[in-house]
């Protein structure tokens, strides 16, 4: 829904660069390869009552045409292909050797969202991952409950969230900007709505970000924390309160974040405010329940979490 610039064929990393000449080249020979085909198909159609080869020679005409073009040829260009895809678009995709990596990120996949940490940081995010320009960040990806698929078509290849394993992918952005990225894994009702949002900003900015990130919630004590305390804190977690819950993705800085529910809707009060009167009816089949409350208390607890900056 709020997705926008997503084009494998617009690559803005040297891998995706790799993994979209790859596409063309295959492209490319298929096209070629059909073509031929095509023609020799209606060559033989159109000479189907004639005992003889087009450029003469009989029987053993024939079969070095049927060997040399129908098994050489695919032969040496699927193996060509295999070789190229394999050893220098694979591996040059793959995620790099530690130290040649300049960063890591663990994004864990949830039905339906994607939390992110950023290790030796306390900092804790949901569905915006925010990454430096011009910095080799390994992405490790793990998944908390069923298989997901972490793809942005405009930094890399996609790598699957498989339970019980660590899979990475190198992210570098050659520019600041925003990078739509998708579960690409069936994974449940929702998996259409499961979008991750790459945000990459030039350094200090993203120092910036990290290190507000870092920062705890400022204490507060209105109605709307306690409507939270009451009826949110056993499933989401605001650091820096009592609240810890694990289920739902972390709060601390919500407001800071452009959409909810996994890229589903808008982050500003009136979203908010329908999502909290009723989850099931904006994202059908997610965790959060329907929550009774009064006009007053949703207002008051709206006001709370848009202020989580
Ligand atoms: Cu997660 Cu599809």
């Amino acid at each position: 829904m709020l997705a926008a610039g997503q084009n494998v064929l617009h690559p803005h990393s040297p891998a995706a660069q790799k993994i979209t000449d790859l596409w063309w080249v295959m492209f490319g020979v298929s096209v070629v390869g059909l073509a031929l085909v095509a023609t020799l198909l209606t060559l033989g159609w159109i000479r189907r009552n004639r005992a003889s080869l087009p450029f003469g020679g009989g029987e053993r005409g024939a079969t070095a045409l049927v060997i040399g073009l129908g098994i050489g040829m695919p032969l040496v260009l699927l193996t060509a292909l295999f070789v190229w895809s394999d050893i220098f678009v694979i591996r040059s995709t793959a995620a790099p050797s530690p130290r040649s990596t300049s960063m890591t990120v663990r994004v864990i996949g949830h039905q339906w969202f994607w939390e992110i940490r950023y290790p030796n940081t306390a900092a804790v995010t949901a569905n915006e991952l925010h990454i430096p320009t011009h910095t080799r960040v390994d992405v490790e990806g793990t998944t908390a409950d069923v298989i997901h698929s972490l793809w942005v078509p405009e930094l890399n290849r996609k790598i699957d969230l498989i339970p019980g394993r660590t899979s990475s992918v190198l992210l570098y952005a050659d520019r600041p900007g925003t990078y739509v990225g998708e579960c690409s894994e069936f994974c449940g009702l929702q998996h259409a709505h499961m979008l991750l949002t790459v945000i990459a900003q030039p350094r200090t900015q993203f120092d910036a970000w990290l290190h507000g990130n870092v920062e705890p919630a400022l204490a507060s004590s209105g109605t709307g924390t306690q409507v939270f305390m009451d009826k949110c804190a056993s499933c989401h977690q605001i650091r820096g309160t009592d609240a810890h819950g694990q289920v739902g993705p972390d709060l601390t800085h919500v407001a800071r974040r452009t959409t909810l529910a996994a890229g589903t809707i808008p982050n500003d009060r009136t979203h908010l405010a329908e999502w909290l009167s009723d989850p099931q009816h904006v994202k059908p089949g997610n965790k959060m329940p329907q929550v009774r409350l009064s006009a007053a208390d949703r207002a008051a607890l709206v006001a709370y979490l848009e202020g989580l900056k």
